[in-house]
């Protein structure tokens, strides 16, 4: 299958939601990936723990319908939903539902007329606060300094919504606390890059 290696989430065909809800069963916890990719993270939260639900965001249709079709033949909790995630997680969530959000190694959009397209954004953060609960956990990791120094002040910014753990502008520095690897991340550490990541409570 091909599937487009970059696709601008500023086009106007991804203003309106298109995807599908996913069906999520009351009192379940639901741990969010925002740009799940293969969705190989949740894929393996799910297999620690299969009593929570895992809904990755993906603006590449092709990987929403590669990340459902796998779910669905190794019935594992884990659902992909289609969605432009700076606008549409109010769509997809009640308010306070979801109990996790990671964001594991976003888009760099290295170009300077491309930084506009970075996927953690005030819009992102805002979004977040609206469907984590009192309580959730939010981690993003980046292997790009001024990425994640970016999703750093996004979060910052928004101290009324989240509380930083490892302290006010401060990295995580104690490695990824939940012990599974998303693509990317398995392929940093395999090359020796840095991993950069900051953690948050919301408050
Ligand atoms: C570099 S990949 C990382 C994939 C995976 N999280 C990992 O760590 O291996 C970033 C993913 O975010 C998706 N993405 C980018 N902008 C997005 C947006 N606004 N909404 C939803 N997904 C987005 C991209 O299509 C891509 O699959």
């Amino acid at each position: 299958m091909r599937v487009r290696q970059h696709v601008n989430p500023l086009l106007a065909s991804y203003d309106a939601f298109r995807g599908e809800r996913p069906a999520l069963p009351a009192g379940c916890p639901i741990e969010v990936e925002i740009g799940c990719a293969d969705a190989q993270f949740l894929f393996e939260r799910a297999a620690v723990d299969p009593r929570r639900t895992y809904v990755g965001l993906e603006i590449r249709t092709e990987l929403v319908d590669l990340v459902n079709r796998r779910a669905r033949a190794n019935r594992l909790p884990v659902v992909a939903v289609f969605c432009q995630a700076q606008k549409h997680l109010g769509e997809i969530f009640a308010p306070a539902a979801v109990d996790r959000v990671y964001i594991n190694f976003p888009d760099p959009w290295f170009k300077r007329r491309h930084v506009e397209r970075r996927m953690v954004d005030d819009a992102l953060v805002v979004g977040i606060g609206e469907i984590a609960r009192a309580g959730a956990e939010v981690l993003v990791q980046s292997d790009v300094w001024e990425v994640a120094l970016d999703a750093m002040e996004s979060f910052e910014r928004r101290d009324e919504l989240f509380t930083n753990l490892a302290g006010e502008w401060t990295f995580w520095r104690a490695g990824n606390p939940y012990g599974v690897r998303s693509w990317r991340e398995q392929n940093a550490e395999q090359t020796g890059l840095p991993i950069w990541r900051i953690r948050y409570r919301r408050t």
